[in-house]
């Protein structure tokens, strides 16, 4: 049995799994440095950031949206409510049907604006000649309560 080296090397292949693992693992070397080098795939850190930024930028905005637009528009019970509460807080001074008195007429044309974040600003903040600032005393949500009254009677006129 005395064969020389390399002869006895030859009988001894390679098992097939292991140069399928090693081709295939070089493969997906290849893959992976192509794919993260900006010089061949374009990929970069600053655009994947970009990306990200550009969907909290949106998401920032849909937010902000929702912000000044009523959510109780056309709610019959929020706009119910919001009649009681204009009847409390607001008639003194605006008149029983909006028409007016020591405040301004609420169914004209409103000088401060007339979308729904500009009312929303008179009601929370109030305005410079005698109108007070309701943000405390109602909060966010009875706000909108109020103004979805108000808009109902500007639209549709006096309740009955
Ligand atoms: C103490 C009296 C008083 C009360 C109470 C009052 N307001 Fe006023 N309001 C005024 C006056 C006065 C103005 C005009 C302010 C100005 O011209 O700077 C005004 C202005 C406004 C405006 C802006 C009008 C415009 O022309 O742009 C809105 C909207 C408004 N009030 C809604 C309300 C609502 C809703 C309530 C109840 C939550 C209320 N107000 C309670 C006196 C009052």
């Amino acid at each position: 049995m005395d064969e020389p080296i390399g002869k006895m090397e030859s009988h001894n292949k390679v098992p097939r799994g292991f140069l399928v693992l090693l081709f295939g693992l070089i493969a997906f070397g290849v893959y992976y440095i192509a794919a993260y080098t900006p010089e061949f795939s374009g990929w970069s850190q600053y655009k994947s950031l970009e990306k990200e930024m550009a969907a909290d930028k949106a998401k920032a905005a849909a937010l902000a949206g929702k912000m000044s637009e009523n959510p109780y528009e056309r709610d019959e019970k929020a706009v119910a409510e919001g009649q009681v509460l204009y009847a409390g807080k607001c008639a003194e001074c605006h008149g029983k049907n909006l028409e007016g008195g020591d405040g301004p007429s609420l169914t004209a044309h409103l000088k401060y604006g007339e979308t729904d974040a500009r009312m929303y600003e008179s009601i929370s903040n109030g305005r410079p000649g005698g109108m007070p600032a309701f943000d405390r005393d109602l909060g966010r949500d009875r706000i909108w309560k109020v103004l979805a009254y108000v808009d109902s009677v500007r639209e549709y006129g006096k309740k009955p």
